[in-house]
């Protein structure tokens, strides 16, 4: 089934519990949460405190991408603090068989994330043990950007990878997400659609994130 994943980055901060019993009431079952160091990417975010408040108030999935050079250190604070899933960029990990692994070994899905520019061949050696490969669909560091048109190809790249080789690691999407673009995404192949801005710049966050739902699903003729 086709998901959709608000992703928290684009939410009101002052408001984040609000925002996000929203979307859950919605009938969202997982959420994106941005992790950003200011070296790997422009910006900072949040950081494990932000997760632990949040885990409190919500059971549902909670997804995080870790924009950060130093993941290996890292990854296990946010999967103590709660992410049920973890995902890394291919370009800061050397050691990417160690790094999703360790992921495992801690109790969380683990994820191998790509930009726009590493070519999907670059994980060839990984796709068997990653439970997910997320494709940036803009360059990471910022919410409200426009979705590179190329990242279709990459996710049909991945589904096909997928079903020749017998595997069943899920295909993730992040970045300019939108009512526009999410039924050729699904159709493309992903499992995972995270969506920052078109969800929670939305007047009505809950409609926004249903529409792209239904949107996704009816694509795929999965019930809506
Ligand atoms: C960008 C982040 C995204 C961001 C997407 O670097 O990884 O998760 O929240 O935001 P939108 O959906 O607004 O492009
Ligand atoms: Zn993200």
């Amino acid at each position: 089934m086709v998901e959709i994943l608000p992703s928290l980055l684009s939410a009101d901060f002052a408001r984040l519990g609000d925002q996000i019993a929203q979307v859950e009431a919605a009938g969202a079952s997982m959420l994106h949460f941005d992790v950003m160091d200011g070296h790997f990417v422009p910006n900072l975010t949040m950081g494990t405190p932000v997760l632990q408040s949040i885990r409190k108030i919500t059971k549902i999935h909670i997804d995080v991408h870790l924009m950060i050079t130093n993941a290996d250190q890292i990854a296990p604070i946010f999967i103590e603090a709660g992410a049920d899933s973890v995902s890394v960029h291919q370009e800061t990990c050397p050691h990417l068989d160690r790094t999703l692994k360790l992921i495992q070994t801690e109790g969380a899905l683990a994820g191998v994330v790509l930009n726009p520019s590493t070519p999907v061949s670059t994980l060839s050696e990984v796709l068997d043990i990653a439970d997910f490969v997320l494709v940036m669909s803009v360059n990471p560091g910022f919410g409200g950007q426009k979705f590179l048109p190329n990242s279709l190809n990459k996710i049909r790249q991945l589904a096909a990878l997928r079903a020749e080789w017998g595997l069943d690691f899920k295909i993730e999407i992040d970045g300019g997400v939108g009512s526009s673009n999410a039924a050729d995404i699904a159709r493309a192949g992903a499992d995972w659609l995270v969506a920052g801005n078109s969800v929670f710049g939305a007047a009505d966050p809950a409609a926004a994130f249903q529409a792209l739902r239904s949107a996704a699903r009816e694509a795929t003729q999965q019930a809506a």
